[in-house]
């Protein structure tokens, strides 16, 4: 018999959040429980509140597969960059530590790629051919990158440098908060990050996803790209799809 639930949790330099999904159809089971990470975003401190979430997302529901999704490179089960996450992250075999910390076997993942994998399963990248950039803007910039919808894991394009900056520090939604800029103000910074994107990758499609594509109304439209450019299907929901559904694909 064929898994078709499993759970799904996304960790995020802000918030911790899953829920059960609905692997046939995309949706969300349960409610979506969101718990706030911990301030300095440490492992142990981490690893305590995805417990904690997961004993009240899994109430009830029995012994499911699990997949959890996190800010950084993931390779191999370890965590190798901490960007918004504390350093203590970088080199750390985090899928074994999620494991001993939760008592479950888990699939561990790169957060923009689950959502990635989310959207070209249930979303806004499904049966499209050719090149999809998916980018979520949130606390960072994470980014999935697939062609015919295979992904090509841990792009990190959040991180390109462009006029000398990282730029997520520049064009994440968190740089509108903290500069408090207007959207005009911050389209004018999307523009410079999509244009040197849409030259690196001549992508056939781009994908908005994070929190503030609810309000891809606001932003969007200020955007003069060659490439077709739309919101995310699952925005704030991605993370948790993508890794739920990973989970089945790839049982650990
Ligand atoms: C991290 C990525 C992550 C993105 C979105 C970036 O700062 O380097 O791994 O996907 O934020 O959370």
């Amino acid at each position: 018999m064929t898994t078709t639930t499993a759970i799904g949790i996304d960790i995020g330099g802000t918030g911790i959040k899953g829920a059960v999904v609905d692997l046939g159809t995309g949706e969300l089971l349960s409610e979506r429980i969101k718990l706030a990470t911990p301030k300095g975003g440490k492992p142990d401190d981490i690893i305590e509140t995805t417990r904690e979430l997961l004993e009240t997302v899994s109430s009830g529901v029995g012994d499911l597969p699990i997949g959890v999704c996190f800010p950084a490179i993931v390779k191999n089960g370890h965590t190798m960059s901490a960007a918004n996450v504390s350093k203590e992250w970088i080199g750390l075999a985090a899928e074994d530590l999620f494991e001993n910390g939760l008592d479950r076997p888990i699939h561990f993942v790169n957060d923009a790629d689950a959502a990635g994998y989310a959207e070209a399963r249930f979303g806004a990248a499904r049966d499209v051919p050719g090149v999809v950039l998916l980018t979520t803007l949130g606390t960072g910039i994470g980014s999935a990158l697939l062609n015919d919808g295979v992904l090509v894991p841990n792009t990190e394009l959040g991180h390109l440098e462009i006029d000398g900056h990282d730029y997520e520090t520049k064009a994440a939604y968190s740089a509108k908060e903290r500069d408090d800029l207007s959207w005009e103000k911050w389209a004018h910074r999307l523009q410079k990050y999509y244009t040197t994107l849409e030259a690196l990758f001549s992508p056939d499609l781009f994908i908005v996803g994070g929190g503030v594509s609810k309000n891809y109304d606001d932003f969007i439209p200020l955007l003069d790209l060659k490439t077709r450019i739309i919101p995310a299907v699952h925005r704030n929901n991605a993370g948790i799809l993508g890794s739920a559904a990973l989970a089945v694909k790839f049982p650990g």
